[in-house]
């Protein structure tokens, strides 16, 4: 399973209507407070991928009680903010950046010990941007000398609030530190330098925790009550925007992706494609518990390259891998930059889709912060994912516009996201398939 290659041959065309599984950043989140919270929680629309699954596990090593996942749904009884018990072993994360950022915050409230561990790339990615401001709420928290996990968090230290200034675009270091003042004394605020997913303050508030929201600044008092409640989560527009930009470049697509989530600070790749062209239209705008939902309707269309807003890079900051794909496809060049946070994600995504694209015959200059890819015609050939999920489904996607077939190697963590990616886009027309 762990040496899973894809192999996707040239040419095709999306059509049809699908709806791709739920949003991960929500699933974990359903996960986390739904356990933390007075009463039961029932999720529907649960991913159920490897990374939201190490989520619910770790909880379940906590003693909460969690019936499922069943096609989707999830019951859990929430533990209250003081109700988790002590694991009888580390908790492992898998490859998931974010149950071990936000778990660092919850679990520095709690008043026993815990130790994150993770896989071969979670282990690399840099730690110290939560167990900074942790530590500055009064947390003990242990890393390894490089700042990454294991996490050992001792557990019993008394939490004080802090205002932090955060020095990165991250939803990740915003939630753990907002999950840590659930527990500290006072007031926690953070306040970030542009605008990063909210779905954290949006489930908090939709449990009746009090939340004060400014622009560029959230703010919560720790001490108040988690009340259980009813979850739909909305189809992942990070998983839609593989088929946005298969559809955008694979002439005479047409295809529509359902109840897509559309939560302003995720939508950043539709913006994307509509400069440089897509034809994407929004329909049937509608709100979901707390969270924006729309049918997309999206045909194939003559891309243009563009210089990508930089404002609009943490709107889209898991995208990039697909974006890339577009650009290749695009007419002209797209420049990118103000995006080295790309460069510490599940892989190196600047570097491994700069090698990629180049193997395929494209022009794609890495720099420091982004890329230049100047659109061309795509070759086959084999590429790498380094066993990156979005990068193993954004190569799959360049196959349409290939000439020959494209072998993608090292695929197998596609599993922590989007689990039936094959056989949804099989069904939508791109010829993909497994080989061991
Ligand atoms: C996530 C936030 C983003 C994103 C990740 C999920 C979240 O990370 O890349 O896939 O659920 O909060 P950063 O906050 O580090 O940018």
């Amino acid at each position: 399973m762990k040496y899973l290659h894809f192999h996707a041959m040239p040419g095709g065309r999306l059509s049809g209507r699908l709806r791709v599984p739920g949003d991960k950043s929500i699933s974990h989140r359903s996960i986390m407070l739904g356990s933390l919270a007075e009463g039961e929680t029932r999720v529907s629309g649960f991913l159920e991928g490897e990374d939201s699954l190490a989520t619910l596990a770790a909880f379940r090593a906590m003693g909460v009680e969690i019936e499922g996942p069943d096609a989707g749904r999830v019951r859990i009884q929430g533990a209250g903010l003081h109700g988790l018990a002590a694991p009888a072993a580390a908790l492992y994360l898998g490859n998931s950046g974010t149950s071990m950022r936000l778990m660092s915050g919850l679990l520095a409230g709690q008043a026993f010990d815990t130790t994150l561990t993770g896989d071969a790339s979670l282990s690399g990615r840099p730690m110290q941007r939560v167990v900074r401001p942790l530590s500055d709420m009064g947390a003990r928290i242990d890393a390894t000398a490089a700042g990454t996990a294991p996490l050992r968090i001792h557990g019993g230290a008394p939490l004080t609030g802090i205002d932090y200034d955060m020095p990165v675009a991250s939803a990740q270091v915003k939630s753990s530190v907002l999950l840590a003042g659930l527990y500290a004394a006072g007031t926690t605020c953070v306040r970030e330098p542009a605008p990063t997913r909210d779905h954290t303050e949006r489930m908090l508030e939709g449990m009746g925790y009090p939340v004060r929201r400014e622009p560029g600044r959230v703010c919560l008092e720790g001490g108040h009550v988690l009340h259980g409640i009813d979850i739909d989560i909305p189809a992942d527009i990070s998983s839609a925007a593989f088929f946005l930009v298969g559809a955008s470049i694979a002439p005479g697509s047409d295809l529509v992706l359902e109840h897509v989530g559309m939560n302003p600070t995720r939508t950043g790749v539709i913006d994307i494609l509509q400069r440089m062209g897509a034809s994407i239209e929004v329909n049937n705008a509608r709100d979901v518990g707390g969270e924006p939902v729309a049918d997309l309707h999206v045909r194939s269309a003559p891309l243009h390259g563009i210089d990508i807003p930089p404002e609009l890079v943490p709107l889209a900051i898991d995208e990039f891998p697909v974006i890339f794909v577009a650009a290749a496809c695009a007419q002209g060049r797209t420049v990118l930059t103000g995006a080295e946070e790309l460069r510490v994600k599940e892989s190196d995504r600047i570097q491994v889709m700069a090698d990629g694209l180049n193997a395929l015959g494209i022009n794609a200059l890495a720099t420091a912060d982004g890329m230049q890819i100047e659109g061309g015609t795509l070759g086959g050939g084999r590429v790498d994912s380094h066993g990156d999920h979005r990068i193993a489904m954004a190569f799959s996607m360049a196959a349409l516009r290939a000439q020959a077939a494209v072998e993608i190697r090292d695929c197998a963590n596609v599993n922590t996201s989007f689990p039936d990616f094959v056989g949804q886009a099989r069904q939508a027309g791109v010829d993909v398939g497994t080989a061991g």
